[in-house]
């Protein structure tokens, strides 16, 4: 009966070490990281606590009518109090490795000067927490809350933030790094530039070409900037790399009078980072205009080696001319039929494996963690008195095998961490977006492991997705 009792027993019920379980499943390589994704300004709440100065998304969120609802980060997940409850809910998932940011402006209130080491205390505790769970800690240095103090100079728009950053990484990887050994630089420059400089839908709210283009490539600069210092700090094993947004960009509906607004915005979206970090160059197509804001040897200090990147993946971009558009290109639909995420969001899993692709055959195949993928959904609560997520399920299912995919392929893969624990801020949506495995009530703060929790669990457990 032991055999057949084996046989039978469902996949989520399999012991650590057991047989593979009895269902149809894809399997991942046995050292291959699980884990899971935050942000600071999107979780911890506590914002004027232990000396945290203000940032430019408490700015923004505090003025009318930027977020959905009028929602702000004030309290969030309250993260910054209930960070031991979550780094438990991480463990009983079996969760390998977890990214969090650091908040600047907790670390250095003013952004530059004097370090405030009761910030610091909240990092050193989270990271202690986790490792005395078995969760390697992944810190990301900047996740988009600039201090304020910095924004009132200009911000990610002058050049001096290079010097800026590299200070605070500096101070910051020597509280931690005697624990920490995988360092995020940035969390998704082209975003921030894109969204925070071009058209203002993210703080600080600026806009225009020219503050966009400054954006990235100040932010190219402090992150090559920080990675040679940290270098030449280091000598404890760091790994040192950092994240970026990367999504393939179709031209609507493959036609060739599309193509030219989908490169435009594949090179401002993913090749402005790309290329100058792995290559040394910018995208042809903003050559020119880079060239005009940069120093001659900024990109030999931008390309840096590094020891892994971080992608963040959720769909494919499609492109068309559009002239009010930033750059003259703007978003169109998705080829019909194809699935959406409650935020629209076109679900092209295929998408990931043409990034992991890319990487591999154009940019000398780095390692690569999958450091964000997930899907807001609306999420009612099913008659079991929780969130029955079926279609956020189907989403990372459907991702991780395109990434089983890809490593197949001989793609340099090593890890995926999903987006996100729990559900959270979502910048200028507020809290009505949903991405988190666990779901948080507004008033108690409660947190509910939600379907896909358990789910993920059992994909950890067994090194499996069942298809
Ligand atoms: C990427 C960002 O890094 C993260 O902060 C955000 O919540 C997710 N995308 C979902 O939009």
């Amino acid at each position: 009966t032991g055999a057949l009792a084996a046989l039978s027993r469902p996949a989520v019920l399999a012991a650590p070490g057991a047989a593979p379980a009895a269902v149809p499943s894809v399997s991942f390589p046995m050292d291959f990281l699980w884990g899971v994704s935050t942000s600071s300004y999107q979780i911890e709440g506590a914002v004027a606590e232990d000396g945290r100065g203000p940032s430019v998304w408490d700015t923004y969120s505090h003025s009318f009518g930027r977020i959905a609802n009028g929602d702000t980060g004030d309290v969030a997940c309250d993260h910054y109090h209930r960070y031991a409850e979550d780094v438990d809910l991480m463990a009983k998932a079996g969760m390998k490795a977890y990214r969090f940011s650091i908040a600047w402006p907790r670390v250095m209130p003013q952004g530059t000067g004097a370090v405030n080491a009761k910030g610091l205390d909240f990092y050193d505790r989270l990271t202690d927490t986790l490792l005395a769970k078995g969760i390697q800690p992944w810190p990301c240095l900047f996740h988009w809350d600039l201090p304020q103090a910095l924004q009132d100079k200009g911000g990610w728009t002058n050049r001096d933030i290079a010097g800026w950053f590299t200070d605070y990484a500096l101070a910051v990887t020597a509280r931690l790094g005697d624990r920490a050994r995988n360092w995020a630089m940035l969390n998704e420059p082209s975003v921030v530039a894109i969204f925070g400089h071009g058209t203002g839908g993210h703080a600080p709210g600026m806009t225009g070409r020219q503050n966009c283009l400054k954006a990235i490539h100040h932010q190219n600069l402090a992150q090559g900037t920080a990675i040679a210092a940290l270098r030449q700090a280091g000598g404890r094993n760091w790994r040192l790399g950092t994240v970026l947004s990367l999504q393939p960009s179709w031209p609507v509906g493959g036609l060739d009078s599309n193509y030219p607004a989908s490169l435009m915005w594949d090179a401002l979206w993913n090749r402005s980072c790309l290329d100058p970090l792995f290559k040394g160059r910018f995208p042809e197509q903003l050559e020119a205009e880079f060239t005009r804001i940069a120093k001659p040897d900024d990109l030999a200090r931008i390309k840096q080696p590094v020891d892994f990147l971080g992608v963040n993946y959720y769909s494919r971009m499609h492109q068309q001319p559009d002239g009010q558009g930033l750059f003259g290109t703007g978003y169109g639909s998705a080829p019909e039929g194809t699935r959406k995420t409650g935020m629209e969001w076109p679900v092209e899993p295929d998408g990931l494996s043409e990034i992991l692709a890319e990487l591999q055959e154009k940019y000398g195949n780095p390692p690569v963690y999958v450091t964000e993928n997930g899907a807001d959904y609306p999420d009612s609560v099913g008659p079991s008195g929780r969130v029955e997520d079926r279609d956020r399920i189907a989403y990372l299912r459907d991702h991780l095998l395109a990434a089983a995919k890809s490593i197949d392929e001989g793609c340099n893969l090593k890890g995926y961490m999903a987006w996100t624990l729990l559900d959270n801020f979502e910048w200028s949506e507020g809290y009505r977006r949903h991405f988190g495995l666990v779901q948080v009530d507004r008033k108690t703060m409660a947190r509910t492991p939600k379907a896909s929790y358990d789910w993920y669990a059992s994909v950890i457990r067994n090194n499996a997705v069942p298809l």
